[in-house]
C-alpha cells in the first residue's frame, strides 16, 4: 500500500478548470455575504479565555485565484488568531522538508471520526496519532519540524507559513498567553504520544511551538493566500514565491478533505466538494486545486468547533463558482457533431 511507484511524484495532473471571470466572482463572494451576513446560528469558542471576547458579528471573506485574481468582502482585513487552520500548512512544511512518506509513516492520514482534541482516538488507534489535522496529530506533526530546539523549530515554522501568506506573520501574544496557561488537555496529548513513542520532540516545548503556532494572527484575505498557494502547486500566487514544492500539495488537500473538518468531514465533502478546514477563533480555508481559495472568518462555530456562517458562504459559492471536484456532467450534453456518438460502445 505504502511502497513507492516510479511515477509517484509526477506532476502529470487533471485540469479541474477556471474560475470565471472576477467580475462573476466579486458578485458572487457579495451576493454570498448579503445572505449570511445576520444569521446568528453558533457560539464563539470560549475553551481558551482570549477567544471567548471575540465580536460575533465580524464576518469577512475573501476569494484569490491561482492566477492571483483578488476578491475581499466585510472583515477581510480583520486579523484574528489562525488556530487549526495553521495545521495543513505546518503539516505541508514538514512534507516539504522530510518528504510526505514520513508523515504518513510518523503521524497518519487516516480519519478519526472524533473530536479535535480527542484522546479516546488516541486510546483506540493501534497508531495513536491518526492524521496532522486533529491535535495530537498536530502536535506530532509539530514535533517533526527540523530544529535541534523549539527556536529553531518555531523560526522555521513562522518562515514557511509567512512564505504562504506572502507577508511576515505575527504572533497575538494575549491568545498565546492565554492558551498557554489553558492547555493541560494539548500538554497531556503530548505527553500520552510521547509514551507510545508517537512524539519526535520533547513533549513540553513541542506543544509550547504547536500554541504558538495557533496564534499567529491572520486574515480571511491571508487565508484566501495560503489556500491558493496550496491550489497552484506550492506557489504563492501573489508573491510567485515557492512555499513547497509543487508535488506535496496533493498529498495535503487529501487529508484535508479526509480530515479537515473533523468529525463533520464526510457532511463538508458530500455538501460542497473541495478539501477545507477550520479553527477555534472562526477561521476557514476552502481550497479548490488548480483554482484557487475562499478565505473566511466568522468567530460562531458548530459543536465539532467549524464556523457557522464560513461553511455557509463556502457552499453558496462552491455550487456558484463550480468549484465541486466531483462535480461532470454527461459528456453527451458537450454539444457533439450532429451525428457523432460520443459514448464508448
Ligand atoms: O489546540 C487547540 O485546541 C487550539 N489551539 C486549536 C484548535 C482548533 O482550532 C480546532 N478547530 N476547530
Amino acid at each position: 500500500m505504502h511502497e513507492s511507484l516510479p511515477f509517484e511524484d509526477s506532476l502529470a495532473s487533471i485540469s479541474t478548470g477556471d474560475l470565471p471571470s472576477l467580475l462573476e466572482v466579486e458578485q458572487h463572494l457579495h451576493e454570498a455575504y448579503g445572505h449570511y451576513r445576520y444569521d446568528d446560528d453558533g457560539a464563539v469558542a470560549d475553551y481558551i479565555p482570549a477567544l471567548a471576547q471575540a465580536d460575533p458579528s465580524l464576518f469577512g471573506a475573501s476569494i484569490v485565484g491561482a492566477a492571483g485574481n483578488v476578491a475581499d468582502v466585510g472583515d477581510a482585513a480583520h486579523p484574528f488568531s489562525i488556530q487549526s487552520v495553521s495545521k495543513p500548512f505546518v503539516f505541508a512544511l514538514v512534507c516539504d522538508a522530510l518528504g510526505h512518506e514520513q508523515v504518513l509513516d510518523k503521524v497518519g492520514v487516516n480519519g478519526t471520526g472524533l473530536p479535535f482534541n480527542s484522546v479516546m482516538a488516541i486510546e483506540l488507534n493501534q497508531d495513536r496519532t491518526m492524521n496532522p489535522m486533529v491535535n495530537a496529530g498536530a502536535i506530532a506533526t509539530t514535533s517533526l519540524i527540523p530544529g535541534r530546539s523549539g527556536e529553531e523549530k518555531w523560526e522555521f515554522l513562522v518562515d514557511g507559513l509567512s512564505r504562504f501568506a506572502g507577508r511576515r506573520l505575527e504572533v497575538d501574544d494575549a491568545v498565546y498567553a492565554s492558551e498557554t496557561a489553558t492547555n493541560l488537555r494539548n500538554q497531556g496529548i503530548a505527553h500520552l504520544l510521547d509514551g507510545y513513542g508517537r512524539l519526535y520532540f520533547d513533549p513540553d516545548e513541542a506543544t509550547d511551538v504547536y500554541t504558538r503556532q495557533c496564534s499567529l494572527l491572520v486574515t480571511a484575505h491571508d487565508l484566501a493566500v495560503m489556500g491558493a498557494t496550496l491550489a497552484d502547486g506550492g506557489i504563492n500566487p501573489i508573491t510567485g514565491e515557492q512555499a513547497i514544492e509543487p508535488r506535496h500539495c496533493k498529498r495535503v488537500l487529501a487529508v484535508l478533505a479526509t480530515a479537515g473538518l473533523y468529525e463533520r468531514s464526510g457532511e463538508w465533502l458530500y455538501e460542497i466538494g473541495i478539501p477545507g478546514k477550520s479553527g477555534v477563533s472562526g477561521g476557514m480555508v476552502a481550497i479548490a486545486p488548480g483554482k484557487g481559495a475562499i478565505g473566511t472568518f466568522s468567530p460562531p462555530l458548530d459543536d465539532a468547533g467549524n464556523s457557522v456562517r464560513g461553511q455557509r458562504l463556502v457552499k453558496y459559492l462552491s455550487e456558484r463558482l463550480g468549484l465541486n471536484m466531483f462535480a461532470s456532467k454527461p459528456i453527451g450534453l458537450a454539444s457533439p457533431p450532429a451525428g457523432t456518438a460520443r459514448r464508448l460502445a
